[in-house]
């Protein structure tokens, strides 16, 4: 009687462990490389460089050597300027990684092989620019240093500041902060859609390192943050204390990401701030104090910067 289970039980844990080796051995051969890259990997890639994690070029994650987005109010598109020094972006050494249609057209029309020639220090600068190939409506990456002839550091001397976005800086910022342990940057296949907005898709991520989905949501989702809410004085309130705008927040206040002068250089008094804002918390007064306006090239800024980027 007890021999006929025990027969039962060999059975099913075979299947189960076959199972799982079927699995493990067949589950890598799905090559992840023929996923195509989407405008949006492309954006993500070159708005954030090789790497927005910890890397060589960044070790103590000051979100320095990164490139920056900027607007170009001619052209009417982004620009990606990787000044002198800053490295690559992941499609320069490996553009296979970018799925082969997308390869191709940036090899042949973006000419991205003159950018691989220069080497991954990038001795020059170099500008980059997405455009959509009109016959296969696919996006491609053009480098527009040897297609147009443009300087990276021409270019960044050209924009105004409004039209500079440190999106790289401040995407080290999200990592370097944690913010992912309590917000995620994927929204489910569920009815988190109607809240969060559209989830991903597979060659949105080509090329970007690190993905920082977040694992845990202690707070929204916020792969579209920057379109539900595209204020960049509610973000600077949100930071330097969530409780100025969220009274019940749980978030932590990131004002230390102000370093020590706010933009027009003035010294930034925190000791004075948290004295008048526990002051107007206890209702000794009737508004709480001004935040500082973060300086140009802060950390805040840059974490700013990211956090509206995400549309
Ligand atoms: C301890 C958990 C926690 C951490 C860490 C955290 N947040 Fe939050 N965050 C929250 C919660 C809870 C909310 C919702 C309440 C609020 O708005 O403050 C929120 C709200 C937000 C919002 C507004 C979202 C919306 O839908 O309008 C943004 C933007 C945001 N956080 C960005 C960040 C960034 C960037 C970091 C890292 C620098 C970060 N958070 C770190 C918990 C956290």
């Amino acid at each position: 009687m007890a021999f006929r289970e025990y027969k039962i039980g060999s059975r099913v844990f075979g299947l189960a462990l076959g199972g799982s080796m079927c699995i493990t051995l067949f589950f890598p051969s799905f090559n992840m490389r023929e996923a195509v890259s989407t405008e949006i990997a492309l954006d993500k890639q070159l708005t954030t460089g090789w790497d927005a994690g910890w890397n060589l070029s960044d070790p103590f994650m000051q979100g320095s050597n990164k490139p920056v987005r900027v607007w170009l109010e001619s052209e009417g598109q982004y620009a990606y300027v990787y000044p002198a020094g800053t490295r690559m972006p992941n499609a320069v050494q490996h553009p296979d990684n970018l799925g082969a249609i997308v390869e191709k057209l940036s090899m042949e029309k973006g000419q991205l092989a003159k950018a691989a020639e220069k080497g991954r220090s990038n001795p020059d600068g170099a500008v980059f620019l997405i455009d959509i190939d009109q016959d296969s409506k696919q996006p491609y990456i053009e480098y527009a240093t040897a297609t147009r002839g443009w300087n990276a550091a021409d270019v960044l001397n050209a924009a105004a500041d409004e039209n500079v976005q440190h999106i790289g800086a401040g995407k080290s910022m999200f990592v370097r902060e944690g913010c992912w342990w309590c917000h995620t940057l994927l929204p489910e296949q569920t009815q988190d859609w109607q809240v969060f907005g559209a989830p991903p898709m597979l060659g949105d991520f080509n090329g970007e390192s690190p993905t920082a989905f977040g694992s845990d949501r202690k707070g929204p989702d916020l792969l579209h943050v920057g379109s539900r809410n595209a204020s960049r004085e509610w973000m600077m309130l949100h930071f330097f204390n969530p409780r100025l705008v969220q009274p019940h927040s749980i978030m932590p206040r990131f004002d230390y990401l102000w370093g020590s002068v706010d933009a027009d250089g003035q010294k930034i008094d925190f000791d004075k701030w948290r004295a008048d804002y526990t002051a107007y918390r206890a209702g000794q007064s009737p508004v709480p104090p001004d935040v500082p306006v973060p300086a140009k090239d802060s950390k805040a800024r840059a974490l700013i910067d990211f956090v509206l980027s995400l549309k």
